[in-house]
């Protein structure tokens, strides 16, 4: 079975939008959790645009399940990250303007200075994971900086629209997939997931967690927490042939 890991961070960009304190990313959390998600992640961007400091001590204390976070490979939230211990960290690339996440991390041009992260989190026992394209070269980075985890970066094959060009992607998925497990990383994936896409991805064997947000939290409004991660795990077994 892959790991459901549900971002809620747009939960906190409603309550942002009114800077208040409803809807609770903590209680969409606890309900994630209730309906089977193994566990919650949420990115704290240098902007605060949804999740805040506070919200990431409050939902690592208060869940049940363990605790990715996402990240830039910034000073600031280096230290954070020691303060706070979550299970996982997960490095992305951010820039100020994007609306989310664009693509993945250029690991090549900064291989020092993120070995250098990654060995603060493993000496505080915090696995180490990074954000990457499906690309052998950032792929072999990551292996040589000692990450414990790659996250492949699904956005491309979401977006694409031809059957032809989402086939292509699809492939150098699956080709990154199996690189990146015969050289002993764990493999994750996530960005743009529904109900239909994420069927192609759950059936990578090498896949063991998914990160997925946007889509549940807006399935959510319409249906509720549990029943839109119920049905996106059912999706999930279902794209696995369970
Ligand atoms: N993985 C990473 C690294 C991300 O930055 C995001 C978006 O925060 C996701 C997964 C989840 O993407 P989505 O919200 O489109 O499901």
């Amino acid at each position: 079975m892959i790991r459901l890991f549900v971002n809620v961070d747009h939960v906190a960009t409603i309550r942002e939008a009114r800077k208040t304190i409803e809807p609770s990313p903590l209680k969409a959390a606890l309900l994630a959790e209730k309906a089977g998600a193994q566990g919650i992640t949420i990115h704290l961007r240098e902007d605060r645009r949804h999740i805040q400091d506070d919200d990431v001590r409050i939902i690592r204390k208060g869940i049940n399940t363990p605790l990715n976070l996402e990240m830039a490979p910034t000073e600031e939230m280096v230290k954070l990250a020691l303060e706070i211990l979550p299970y996982q960290i997960s490095l992305v690339p951010e820039k100020r303007q994007e609306i989310t996440t664009e693509g993945g991390l250029e690991i090549c041009s900064q291989e020092k200075s993120l070995a250098e992260i990654g060995e603060k989190m493993h000496d505080r026992g915090i696995l180490f994971s990074l954000f990457v394209d499906p690309d052998a070269k950032q792929l072999d980075a990551a292996k040589r900086i000692k990450a414990d985890s790659i996250e492949i970066n699904t956005g491309k094959y979401t977006e694409l629209e031809s059957a032809e060009e989402v086939e292509e992607e699809l492939e150098r998925i699956r080709v990154s997939a199996k690189r990146a497990a015969e050289m002993g990383l764990k493999v994750f994936a996530g960005h743009g997931l529904n109900y239909q896409n994420v069927k192609k991805i759950a059936a990578i064997p090498e896949i063991e967690e998914l990160n997925i947000g946007h889509f549940i939290i807006g399935q959510a409004i319409y249906k509720g927490m549990e029943n839109a991660v119920t049905e996106m795990i059912r999706s999930i077994k279902t794209g696995r042939g369970q």
